[in-house]
């Protein structure tokens, strides 16, 4: 057991009245009440005409690409650094993600990098929101359109950021979200698709519903898949968008009180966060420069285990990854990325996190670098 965990779930509001709630109503499977309030909610809240609730972040993904029109030998450009479901919903397809570098501004693909990353078997682009942060979206829709191609945000981690103002979710051809137990808003497991178009829309309940027209039950004009969300999970999700603003500044404070301790230590980095974005407060995130710092990073990571605490490596970047040592990667380097994914430490990010933790966390990766300097001295 961890002192201090690095993610918990905030569930303290509604979330078990509703969940009762469903059970006793005997919804339990994919129709019900909650479903369709949640996807309503969150389709406003994304500022698009659907939302379409589905089992995990990673189906909801797959369904995106295939929705879009996604086949064998196709190619998608993705970032190296992001979770492996980026690249692996773009397998389940039999296509081949190509990898490009993040841009260090922003810690999201470097949009400078696409053009060189196009071929005649590209089809689209999947523009991963890492962190919270947005990746520049207008430089990426721009050369999208250029190209005749889609593009696919994936929010996983970045639940109501803004892009200019603009909510994630509403800047692409689709969009994706995933609401695992880690996540800033959660039912444990769960995701969705955000759209504008209504035929996209029908194409993805169709292949969510395993292929079955919504519109004609037991006709089954193509292959799908059960990617269903159940209706007690989005009675949790209905329960957690109740208390969106309640969730989102807890987990701002925190952030202000991380930075505010943590830029006082050499050698660790800030997130940077782009005058345009607004960023989603996921897991609070630093980069350790080891020159500076003293220590590499999995050296701060068993300095905070060795007292209890928890905290995560960023990805290891996906390109370096068996599966994925064959495919094509742009310019042959992505060295921001190996950066990131070499330095990147996430810390214990959560709502019930106390100032007291937060002020214990950053101590500790002050005391490792300075203990250090103490021994050279
Ligand atoms: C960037 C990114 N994409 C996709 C996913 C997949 O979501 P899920 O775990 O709900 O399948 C995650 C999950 O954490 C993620 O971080």
């Amino acid at each position: 057991m961890w002192k201090i965990p690095v993610a918990s779930a905030d569930v303290t509001g509604k979330e078990e009245e509703y969940v009762v709630e469903a059970i006793r109503s005997s919804w339990i499977s994919s129709s019900g009440a909650f479903v369709d309030r949640f996807e309503k909610e969150f389709s406003e809240l994304c500022d698009t005409k659907h939302a379409l609730s589905c089992a995990n972040g990673t189906v909801a993904l797959h369904l995106a690409i295939l929705g879009l029109g996604l086949r064998p030998g196709d190619e998608v450009i993705v970032p190296s650094m992001t979770y492996i479901a980026t690249a692996n919903a773009v397998r389940y397809c039999g296509a081949e993600p190509v990898f490009i570098d993040i841009d260090p501004n922003t810690w999201c693909m470097d949009p400078t990098q696409i053009e060189e990353a196009i071929t005649p078997r590209t089809r689209g682009i999947i523009a991963v929101h890492l962190l919270g942060h947005p990746a520049d979206m207008d430089a990426i829709n721009e050369i999208a359109s250029i190209h005749g191609l889609w593009v696919v945000e994936d929010a996983a981690e970045a639940h109501f950021a803004l892009y200019k103002g603009k909510p994630v979710g509403s800047l692409g051809s689709a969009a994706t979200f995933s609401f695992f137990g880690n996540k800033l808003f959660t039912c444990g497991e769960g995701g969705a698709v955000t759209v504008n178009s209504d035929q996209l829309s029908l194409r993805l309940k169709t292949l969510r519903g395993q292929g079955m027209d919504p519109r004609k039950r037991y006709y089954f004009p193509v292959i799908g898949y059960n990617y269903r969300l159940t209706n007690v999970a989005c009675a949790m999700l209905c329960a957690q968008l109740e208390r969106r603003s309640e969730i989102m500044s807890r987990r701002i404070e925190i952030f202000q009180r991380y930075n505010e301790g943590l830029a006082q230590i050499p050698g660790v980095r800030l997130q940077p966060i782009a005058s345009w974005a607004t960023h989603s407060p996921w897991m609070h995130a630093v980069l350790i420069d080891s020159t500076e710092y003293g220590r590499t990073r999995d050296e701060v990571i068993s300095g905070l285990a060795a007292k209890g605490i928890d905290s995560r490596p960023f990805f290891v970047p996906i390109h370096t990854l068996p599966p994925y040592q064959n495919s094509p990667v742009v310019r042959d380097l992505l060295p921001h990325t190996d950066f990131l994914g070499s330095s990147g430490l996430m810390l214990p990010t959560y709502n019930a996190l106390t100032n007291e933790d937060i002020d214990t966390v950053v101590h500790i990766i002050s005391e490792l670098s300075t203990a250090r300097l103490r021994r050279a001295a």
